[in-house]
């Protein structure tokens, strides 16, 4: 983190802590909309706990990757507590669970609220799980208070956001038939995975949400950066998500042998592809600012001791709040990555599979989210968010905002992810404030 970012920490948000009583008490009596509910942060951890069982890794944490049997589980277990909660379930032809809610308003369009419940391999208990088990609290707690809110409330749990945000990306975008052929890390394709879990891949335009058809988004997630645990803030209200693009990448050489290719000879796909992930972090790194450039899977064929490896199989990962920057980084690297080619005589050819372009929150949902923290005495700091979100997908058709908790020590996507059982308890209280508090709130 830069000076200019702890600068920016500083002014925004540092909020109601540092407030003496009767400010808080201003601001909780200027927020619009009625008292949040009361939220059980014992139950909303003991769900963590329990979904944690579904994929668990024997080092700690999931490997609950989209369309695996321990993804079914898991969404069985979300839409019973969804169930529990009195919300009317439905799977979506993308594959999305849909939890709702009625309002009081039968022409108000709704509230969406949630998150999702896949890992990557050997991932945490918190990423997704909390945004969506936070959600279903919320959900509950509203019941309980006997709160109706004026727009119907949908808590959803979006399919397979690890492997590319599909769930979120086929409601608010169209895409290509083609591309379900993707193979996700199951092992399925993106279509069968889709038809495993409930939905009707045939018919998934029906599942389109357009522009204007929802009155807001809201996101409860980890932080998943060491922001807000460094800084000693409680909550964190999104400014923005960055743009994430991901390629599968080829590098096609010559297999032979071992032994008897001399080396000048060579073909070698493994070399480089060697050389290829010193470049991207190579180009990622030559300019200032806080793009990031990753080589984060690499398989070599045939994958044996004595051949030289004729191909090679990897990925390539770009992010930046500027869409235009990434752009301009991949053509940097592509154009580097022919340089390389023509060293050993071998080909690179680039697929992009998966990604999302960068999202705005709404600043009046901002506002609200602030306010919320501020009226429950929450210390908060606005700050983007690194790591993509569904958010930054459904920024494309209703007005988005997102709250982050706490990540110790900054670790995510990784087993010892970690955020206190009060972290998580006090970002679902501010969920369900800003619920009610953007439920109140014109947006149109
Ligand atoms: O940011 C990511 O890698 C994913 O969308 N959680
Ligand atoms: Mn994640
Ligand atoms: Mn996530």
């Amino acid at each position: 983190m830069n000076r200019r970012h702890f600068a920016r920490l500083a002014a925004t948000g540092v909020a109601a802590a540092a407030l003496p009583p009767f400010a808080r008490a201003t601001l909780a009596g200027a927020r619009a909309g009625a008292p949040a509910p009361k939220i059980n942060a014992a139950r909303l951890n003991a769900h963590l706990t329990a979904i944690s069982e579904f994929g668990k890794n024997p080092q700690g944490g999931v490997s609950r990757m989209a369309y695996t049997p321990a993804d079914l589980a898991a969404r069985a277990y979300a839409k019973g507590l969804m169930r529990d909660a009195g919300l009317t379930v439905r799977v979506d032809e993308a594959g999305n669970i849909f939890g709702r809610r009625a309002g009081n308003d039968a022409n108000a369009k709704p509230l969406i609220f949630g998150s999702h419940i896949d890992s990557v391999p050997e991932g945490g208990n918190y990423d997704g799980n909390l945004g969506s088990l936070g959600a279903i609290e919320v959900a509950q707690s509203l019941a309980e208070s006997r709160i109706v809110t004026r727009h119907p409330i949908d808590v959803v749990i979006w399919q397979n956001e690890e492997g590319g945000i599909w769930g979120s990306r086929l409601v608010t975008t169209s895409v290509a038939d083609t591309e379900l052929a993707t193979i996700a890390i199951s092992g399925t394709s993106i279509r069968d995975g889709i038809a495993m879990i409930g939905g009707t891949p045939a018919q998934i335009a029906q599942a389109r949400l357009t522009p204007g058809s929802v009155h807001a988004y809201l996101e409860l997630h980890i932080e998943q950066g060491g922001v807000l645990d460094k800084a000693g803030l409680q909550v964190g209200v999104v400014e923005g998500i960055v743009n994430y693009r991901e390629w599968d990448v080829t590098v096609t050489g010559v297999a032979n042998h071992a032994g008897t290719t001399v080396m000048p000879d060579r073909h070698d796909a493994m070399l480089a592809a060697a050389r290829f992930t010193e470049m991207v972090n190579r180009v990622v790194t030559r300019e200032a600012g806080r793009q990031v450039g990753t080589v984060g899977r690499i398989r070599a064929f045939p994958g044996a001791p004595n051949v030289v490896p004729g191909r090679v199989e990897c990925t390539l990962e770009l992010r930046d709040l500027d869409d235009a920057k990434v752009q301009r980084l991949y053509e940097a690297v592509a154009a580097e990555s022919a340089a390389i080619g023509a060293m050993n005589g071998t080909a690179f050819a680039f697929r992009e599979f998966a990604g999302a372009r960068s999202a705005k929150a709404d600043p009046r949902i901002r506002a609200l989210i602030q306010s919320s923290a501020a009226s429950l005495g929450f210390t908060s700091a606005s700050l983007p968010s690194g790591a993509g979100h569904d958010a930054q997908n459904m920024a494309r058709v209703c007005p988005m905002g997102m709250i982050f908790i706490p990540s110790v020590g900054g670790i995510s996507h990784a087993p010892n992810e970690y955020s206190t059982p009060e972290a998580c308890g006090r970002g679902a209280e501010v969920l369900a404030a800003a619920v009610l508090a953007v439920d109140a709130a014109a947006l149109e």
